[in-house]
């Protein structure tokens, strides 16, 4: 048997625009990703020889129910694709996944995981395929799963799969609240539609001044237009931005579809004690930084 343990990151949504719907009903979007410190664990074994099992568990051991364990699972899926896609024979995989990445919360906890399973898989079967030919792969398993592979910071457009990485040599400082509601991509999408954007992000002038380490330039630049759409029904998303705010962020919004919302700090010690300042009952608090 063989075993790899790949750390999941989260990903945030420092902009996201959307440009048009598609003939495939998907949306066009221009997005800048940024990967986080915020990570689930995914440990592959192959050669077990007995059916595929999936376990997951929270970083305290406590399993964790709700959480499809068969092919509803992103993370089987894209073992699934792996293995057809290097026209491989079953191994038998047993996947186990310590899980810290909020689920519906625009951090791409599921994508994040299935990256991971095709990156690990990769790595235990002599890089068959290189980082573009996973990506391809990735794409199978959702719109956010080939940022996941690629990891960084990257303009991303398309449905997700075109990618640009724009590396910063700059270490940017969050702090994510994730509140006790999560929201459904497909219907958010969907109720935009309705509600055209007012505002749209400027990327580029956002990656100059994050290059530029100028956080206080770069924090009012983040820009979602599916967060206003998401407080229409959600106000408490504009409430924990203005907290955020509040607690010293240079700038904050709504990461991809949300329910989670990110604040851009200013260093890592403002992070930290915002962090500490905003743990409450009604959301979740995460610090994490840009990796
Ligand atoms: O690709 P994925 O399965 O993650 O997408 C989930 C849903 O989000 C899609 O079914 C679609 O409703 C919406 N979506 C979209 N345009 C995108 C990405 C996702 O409309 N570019």
């Amino acid at each position: 048997m063989n075993t790899v343990t790949i750390p999941a990151y989260a990903k945030l949504n420092l902009t996201l625009d959307i440009l048009g719907i598609r003939s495939d009903g998907y949306h066009e979007l221009d997005m800048v990703m940024q990967a986080v410190s915020l990570h689930d664990d995914v440990t592959l074994t192959t050669g077990t020889r007995a059916p595929w099992m999936l376990t997951c568990e929270d970083s305290k051991g406590t399993p964790l129910a709700g959480i499809p364990c068969d092919e509803k699972n992103l993370a089987w899926k894209a073992a699934q694709i792996f293995f057809r896609a290097a026209n491989l024979p079953d191994p038998g995989v047993k996947l186990h996944i310590v899980k810290r990445i909020p689920e519906q919360a625009g951090l791409a906890g599921g994508s994040a995981d299935a990256a991971a399973v095709l990156r690990g898989l990769n790595r235990l079967y002599g890089e068959p395929f290189g980082t573009e030919a996973l990506c391809n792969l990735g794409a199978k398993c959702g719109s956010d799963v080939p940022f996941c592979i690629l990891g960084g910071t990257a303009r991303v457009k398309g449905r997700g799969e075109v990618l640009s990485p724009t590396p910063l040599d700059t270490v940017q400082h969050y702090v994510i609240c994730k509140p006790d509601f999560g929201i459904s991509t497909p219907k958010l999408f969907a109720l935009s539609d309705q509600y055209p954007a007012q505002a749209h992000p400027d990327p580029e002038k956002l990656l100059t001044h994050l290059r530029a380490d100028d956080k206080q330039s770069a924090g009012p630049l983040l820009c979602n237009v599916l967060e206003p759409v998401a407080a229409m029904e959600h106000p408490q998303i504009l409430s924990i931005r203005e907290e955020l705010l509040a607690a010293g962020a240079c700038g904050a919004r709504m990461t991809g579809s949300g329910s989670a919302v990110f604040g851009l700090f200013p260093d890592e010690s403002g992070a930290k004690q915002a962090e500490i300042r905003l743990k409450c009952n009604e959301y979740s608090v995460f610090y994490a930084c840009s990796v």
